[in-house]
């Protein structure tokens, strides 16, 4: 039998796990999505091309992979079928190639509203979501009262679906919602292999089949192990990958921790090293470090190894992956968080305190390199500050840094040993 490789989110997210999965998928048969829904913003370049995908498996652009959405991905039918439809104008043929879980969940219209309106119910407190409807569509899925794909394919669909709907209308104060083109795009996805993927995902696994499973959001966004309320509504951890499609944690193989040179985060929230100055913006300019969902500006800071042992702890990372190490160029010096000084003390754990108490980093300096590495592609060639840099990281976490990322391209990149 063989197992299933994971790649996940480190930090807050955006570290590009759209990039590594695209990357990595020729060595993959199956690529799938595990939890989250369109929140999630993955890019890919490849050549004078781009993409952003939402719900679409990363594996998706590489001919002859089955993508497959799972059971704990939250599904919102008219961005799912929009995102499907631009997929084939690049001449993708996503029928063959895609199928989907009958357990996962639906995002109904209403959900986006309740989503608007409990964040401004919020005030200061916002999480600042998406807008995507992803917390009421899990807490629909918790309540046991929320419908899935496989609904779609009962007779019955469309007067359960109105009663979901004329419940959240209730909850809203309002009596109507826009729902055509939700429904007429809910109807469209009866067209794609809906399976019952945890027996899919064990037979492949049976059969020898590789598969690769593809993480959204960060682990720092978990709802368990996040900086909570500041969180997504899903488990974005490598544990998240077994509930989310099916496969037993002894099935996991390789985990794949993406992390960014530096660090960022979309939302409110703690953020213990954020730098909010002319490094910080200069982070954000050349990193373009702006959502890839929604647009809003992206918090920029150094990068944070008390978070990172964290992540790495709770995910049992084997193998750690450093993107947007290009973005560090010319910089004098680069600073790591090493620990935390919290109510007069030094800790070098993630404390639960983190969102409620002011937090100071205490940092260690690097000096950077000026030198242009974006069009490296060995290890030998990187400059040895940056070398330096990777070391303590590696010394830090007791785990090696097996991928290099020096550019969004998918051939901007540097494998050492995976
Ligand atoms: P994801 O959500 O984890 O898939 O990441 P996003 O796609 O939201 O954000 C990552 C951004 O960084 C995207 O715009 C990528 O194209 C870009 N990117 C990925 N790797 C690199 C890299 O090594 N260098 C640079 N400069 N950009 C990168
Ligand atoms: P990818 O997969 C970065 C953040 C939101 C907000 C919080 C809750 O592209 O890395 P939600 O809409 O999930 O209820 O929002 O989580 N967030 C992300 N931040 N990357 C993402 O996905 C995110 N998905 C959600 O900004 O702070
Ligand atoms: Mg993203």
């Amino acid at each position: 039998m063989n197992t299933i490789d994971v790649v996940l989110g480190m930090q807050w997210g955006d570290e590009g796990k759209g990039k590594i999965v695209d990357a990595l998928t020729p060595r993959y048969d199956v690529v799938a999505r595990f939890q989250g829904g369109p929140n999630a913003g993955h890019s890919i370049y490849f050549g004078d091309r781009s993409f952003v995908l939402h719900t679409v498996p990363s594996g998706i652009f590489r001919q002859g992979t089955q993508n497959i959405i799972g059971n704990g991905v939250v599904i919102d039918p008219l961005i799912l079928m929009d995102e499907i439809r631009a997929i084939e104008q690049m001449g993708v043929d996503v029928l063959s190639s895609l199928r989907i879980a009958k357990r996962a969940h639906l995002i109904l219209p209403t959900h986006r509203l309740l989503d608007a309106a409990q964040e401004s119910g919020k005030g200061k407190n916002k999480v600042g979501t998406t807008g995507k409807g992803i917390g009421p569509a899990y807490t629909d899925k918790a309540s046991r009262i929320g419908l899935r794909v496989g609904d779609l394919l009962l007779p019955d669909f469309e007067e359960r679906y109105h009663a979901l709907r004329d419940q959240h209308l209730r909850l809203l104060g309002i009596d109507h919602v826009d729902d055509a083109a939700w429904l007429e795009a809910a109807m469209a996805l009866r067209r794609f292999p809906i399976i019952d993927n945890e027996v899919e995902m064990n037979s492949l696994l049976a059969s020898g089949h590789s598969v690769l499973a593809e993480g959204a959001q960060g682990s720092l966004l978990d709802v368990d192990f996040g900086t909570y309320p500041f969180v997504t509504s899903s488990s974005t951890l490598c544990a998240g990958a077994c509930i989310g499609l099916g496969v037993a944690p002894a099935r996991i193989g390789k985990v794949y921790g993406i992390f960014k040179a530096y660090c960022t985060r979309v939302g409110a929230g703690p953020f213990p090293t954020e730098l909010n100055d002319a490094t910080g913006e200069t982070l954000r300019q050349i990193g373009h470090e702006f959502g890839a969902t929604t647009g809003r500006p992206r918090r920029t800071g150094w990068l944070d190894l008390v978070a990172l042992r964290y992540a790495v702890m709770m995910n049992g990372t084997t193998s750690l992956i450093m993107m947007k190490s290009d973005v560090l160029n010319g910089l004098d010096t680069i600073r790591i968080c090493v620990g935390y000084r919290m109510g007069g003390k030094q800790i070098d754990y993630f404390p639960f305190e983190a969102a409620g108490e002011p937090i100071e980093p205490v940092y260690r300096d690097f000096k950077g390199w000026q030198t242009d590495i974006s069009s490296c592609r060995t290890y030998d060639s990187l400059p040895s500050e940056l070398k330096d840099y990777i070391a303590f990281i590696e010394q830090q976490t007791g785990v090696p840094v097996d991928i290099v990322s020096v550019g969004p391209d998918r051939d901007a990149t540097i494998y050492r040993t995976v």
